[in-house]
């Protein structure tokens, strides 16, 4: 009779355990499952793309996130190369943007204000004294609309109403992502507005190229197609300045392993925590092209990164402290990730001799950033 009850209760437990896991892991159609469900109840998809070369990107339409990228390294043998978490309600309740499409503005606004068309706007401030990627509740923290999928390409929609975070006008951003058969993750907005405002979109994918997060990615050789570089003040606002990186340990030009010049004693250095800076990309005329190469000499893995942009942001992952625990339970330490995201200048709408922002009813943003993959 004990020996029943006892089988019984496993029968039970287990069915719910299979059920709670189904959850998550069912397939809903081919490449599509659901992630979870946000704390609202409202359901989120986890989308995935593969190409002809057996690579993969996982990408959930909660913040329009990269979950995760496998890519070959020199012998064939594929990892992730990004960070990111395990669950939804990691994603929703994160605060480093891993993965995610950032916006209306990525980077930082100084004071969250400025002014457009004679009329000044107060935005959310949610960095110290200034508003920084999109604000409080910016684009990584929506729920985006999946127009369409097939399996290499995905395609998704968020409308940003007029005064969200303090923005102006009704904002439509459409981001794809494709995983090409050249190993590349491409990624395409477009977006327009029914009032001026302004808009600067960008990726926040943290890579590690060998694979394994627990290693810092100092001996990663980069190389940025800048000859400039926009300084900051200790508030990592930018001082309106484009100086030049030669000379100083800003200067990667010449393939330069990260950890080399990081410590030196330079004030830009000092005010970035490391680099958290904005590089002033060369050749600038609306088409893609070149802006950086990230080198891993022990999984001979390379990342090239291509855009129209004028800018792209360095961080070498300061402020990853392990508090935040990733995929795996993995506590992501300092350093151990960098991004590179393409964009305009940080504060632009208050730095006249910056590249515009702004975007006008009746025009269309449409901006390419390319992430490419090889092994050598
Ligand atoms: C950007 C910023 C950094 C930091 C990260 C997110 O790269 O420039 O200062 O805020 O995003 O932690």
């Amino acid at each position: 009779m004990q020996i029943k009850k006892f089988s019984i209760l496993i029968i039970i437990m287990l069915s719910i355990l299979s059920f709670n896991c189904s959850e998550s892991n069912q397939q809903l159609s081919p490449g599509k499952r659901l992630f979870g469900k946000l704390s609202n109840g409202k359901e989120v998809y986890m989308y995935t793309l593969k190409n002809k070369n057996g690579m993969t990107a996982e990408i959930t339409n909660y913040g329009a996130t990269v979950v995760s990228l496998f890519a070959p390294d020199k012998n064939g043998k594929f990892a992730d190369v990004i960070l990111g978490y395990d669950s939804l309600h990691s994603y929703e309740n994160g605060t480093s943007y891993f993965g995610a499409i950032v916006g209306r503005y990525g980077n930082r606004i100084g004071k969250g204000r400025f002014t457009l068309e004679g009329k000044t706007y107060q935005l959310t401030i949610n960095n110290g004294e200034n508003h920084l990627h999109g604000g409080t509740i910016g684009f990584n923290k929506k729920l985006w609309t999946t127009d369409s999928f097939d399996g290499h390409s995905l395609k998704m929609t968020l409308v940003s109403p007029d005064g969200d975070q303090g923005y102006p006008g009704t904002l439509t951003l459409t981001v794809t992502y494709t995983l090409t058969d050249n190993n590349e993750l491409k990624i395409d907005y477009s977006a327009t507005t029914d009032k001026p405002t302004i808009l600067n979109p960008t990726n926040h994918c943290y890579f590690n190229l060998t694979g394994n997060p627990q290693n810092t990615i100092l001996n990663h050789v980069l190389m940025i197609n800048a000859d400039k570089y926009t300084p900051i003040d200790s508030e990592f606002i930018t001082t309106g300045e484009i100086a030049n990186v030669a000379g100083t340990p800003m200067d990667f030009r010449e393939p330069t392993p990260i950890g080399k010049r990081i410590n030196d004693d330079f004030i830009q250095l000092k005010n970035g925590k490391g680099y958290d800076h904005n590089w002033v990309l060369n050749d600038y005329n609306g088409n893609v092209r070149e802006a950086a190469t990230v080198y891993d000499p022990s999984s001979g893995r390379e990342l090239e990164v291509l855009t129209d942009q004028p800018g792209v942001q360095f961080y070498s992952g300061n402020f990853l402290d392990g508090s935040e625990i990733g995929k795996g339970g993995i506590h992501y330490q300092h350093r151990t990730a960098m991004c590179l995201e393409t964009q305009h200048f940080p504060d632009s709408p208050n730095k006249k001799n910056f590249p515009s922002v702004e975007l006008k009813p009746g025009e269309k943003f449409s901006s390419t950033t390319i992430y490419k993959f090889t092994a050598k």
